[in-house]
């Protein structure tokens, strides 16, 4: 008789517990987070927003915090992002830029409700990638051989990874793929740089049809329309 009850409140325990783990996924399923927190998406919408929030989807990352009323998320966010894009797909894992692989990942860079920059970006490209690299050392300058912006970037380096060597976007024009740098810039002025009498030097002047028609190219140079590093992004 002893064990017999010792069952019925094991057993009703059991019970207990699950009928309770059953709410609270019912509450996680049906009633979202805009039920109980009406001014959440007002106080988070910028100007560009992210489909799955403008869609009221917080369901989409989020999950019912349950007692804790904080934050929580259906899964580590790498996972969640990577459920709807694929930026990694062609890179292998120990080729992933740094910033992904921890605990904020993707949101280290961008925001995953919306921004009032492009691609949701939390920081404009021109200072975040100086946040984390030295841009005034003497060996970072002497590999890129010129002044630029920052904002450049991500003219030749993928921000993601990628399998290339630091992570540069593959399709390199060849001369800039053997690291012959010198070819195009010593003893050049800007100007000379920016020619098309450089491109000249290697090429046949297009024939003057199709993407090379009189009309299409006059008064641009060359590299109006062609990268002259990476060919193509
Ligand atoms: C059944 C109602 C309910 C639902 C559904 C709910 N919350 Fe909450 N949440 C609360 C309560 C109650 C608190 C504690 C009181 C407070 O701070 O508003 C809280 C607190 C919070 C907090 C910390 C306080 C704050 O204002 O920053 C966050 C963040 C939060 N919830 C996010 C979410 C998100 C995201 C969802 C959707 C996945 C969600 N909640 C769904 C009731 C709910
Ligand atoms: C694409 C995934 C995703 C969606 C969709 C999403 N969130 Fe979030 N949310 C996150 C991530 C990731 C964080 C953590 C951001 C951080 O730490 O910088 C976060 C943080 C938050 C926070 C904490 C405050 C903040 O700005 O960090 C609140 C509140 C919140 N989300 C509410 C919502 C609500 C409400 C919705 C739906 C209208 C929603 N989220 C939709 C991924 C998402
Ligand atoms: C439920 C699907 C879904 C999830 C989860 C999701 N996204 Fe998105 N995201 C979209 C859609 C749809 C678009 C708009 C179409 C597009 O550009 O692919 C978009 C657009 C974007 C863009 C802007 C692209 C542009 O060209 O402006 C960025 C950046 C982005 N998402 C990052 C993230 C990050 C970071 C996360 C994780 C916190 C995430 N996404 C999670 C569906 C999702
Ligand atoms: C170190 C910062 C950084 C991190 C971390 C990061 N991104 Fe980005 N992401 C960028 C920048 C910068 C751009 C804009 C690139 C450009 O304009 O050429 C971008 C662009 C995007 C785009 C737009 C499409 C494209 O390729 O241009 C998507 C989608 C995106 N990121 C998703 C993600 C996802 C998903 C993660 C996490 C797996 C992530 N990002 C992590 C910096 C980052
Ligand atoms: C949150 C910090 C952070 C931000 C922001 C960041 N990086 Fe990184 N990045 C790192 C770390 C850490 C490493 C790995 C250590 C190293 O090689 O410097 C790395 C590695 C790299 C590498 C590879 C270096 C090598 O030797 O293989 C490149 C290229 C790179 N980052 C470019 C960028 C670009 C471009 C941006 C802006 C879109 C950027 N990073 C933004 C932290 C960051
Ligand atoms: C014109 C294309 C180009 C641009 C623009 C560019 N890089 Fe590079 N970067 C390279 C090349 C080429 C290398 C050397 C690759 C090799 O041969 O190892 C390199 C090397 C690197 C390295 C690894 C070497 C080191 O110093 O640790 C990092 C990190 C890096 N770049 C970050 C950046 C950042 C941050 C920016 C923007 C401020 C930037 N790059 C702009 C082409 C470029
Ligand atoms: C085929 C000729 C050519 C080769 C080879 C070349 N560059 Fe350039 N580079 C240019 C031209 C032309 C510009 C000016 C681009 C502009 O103003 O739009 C430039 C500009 C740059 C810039 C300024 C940022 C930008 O993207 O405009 C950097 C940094 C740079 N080159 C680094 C390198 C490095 C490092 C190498 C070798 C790994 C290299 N370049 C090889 C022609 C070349
Ligand atoms: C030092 C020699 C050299 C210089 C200078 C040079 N290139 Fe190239 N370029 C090459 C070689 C080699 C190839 C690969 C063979 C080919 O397709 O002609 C190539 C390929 C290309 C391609 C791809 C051709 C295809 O079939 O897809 C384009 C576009 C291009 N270059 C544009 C330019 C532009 C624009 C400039 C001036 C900024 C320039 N190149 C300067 C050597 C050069
Ligand atoms: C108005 C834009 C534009 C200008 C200016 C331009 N191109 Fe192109 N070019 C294109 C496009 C578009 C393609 C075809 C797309 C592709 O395959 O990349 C192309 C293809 C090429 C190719 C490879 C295919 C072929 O025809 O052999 C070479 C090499 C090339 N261009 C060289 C040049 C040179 C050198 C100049 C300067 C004298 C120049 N281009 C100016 C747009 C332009």
């Amino acid at each position: 008789m002893k064990t017999f009850g010792k069952h019925i409140v094991i057993s009703s325990f059991i019970i207990l517990l699950l009928s309770f783990s059953t709410v609270l996924a019912k509450i996680n399923k049906d009633k979202d987070c805009l039920k109980c927190h009406p001014t959440f998406y007002k106080k988070l919408v910028k100007k560009n927003i992210h489909e799955p929030f403008k869609e009221k989807k917080c369901n989409s990352c989020h999950k019912f915090h349950g007692f804790q009323n904080k934050i929580a998320f259906k899964d580590e966010i790498i996972i969640l992002c990577n459920n709807c894009h694929n930026v990694l797909e062609n890179t292998d894992e120990e080729n992933y830029h740094a910033p992904i692989v921890d605990d904020l990942s993707c949101v280290n860079c961008h925001s995953p409700h919306s921004s009032d920059l492009q691609k949701l970006l939390k920081e404009p490209v021109s200072t975040l990638c100086a946040d984390c690299h030295d841009t005034e050392d003497e060996d970072f300058k002497k590999l890129h051989v010129v002044d630029f912006e920052i904002k450049l970037c991500v003219s030749c380096h993928n921000p993601h990874g990628s399998n290339n060597e630091t992570f540069l976007y593959a399709d390199q024009h060849p001369p800039f793929e053997e690291r012959e740098c010198a070819t195009c810039h010593e003893d050049r002025t800007i100007e000379e740089l920016k020619s098309p009498e450089l491109c000249l030097e290697c090429h046949d002047q297009p024939e003057p049809t199709g993407v090379h028609s009189k009309k299409r190219i006059s008064d641009k140079s060359c590299i109006s329309c062609h990268s002259p590093h990476i060919l193509k992004k």
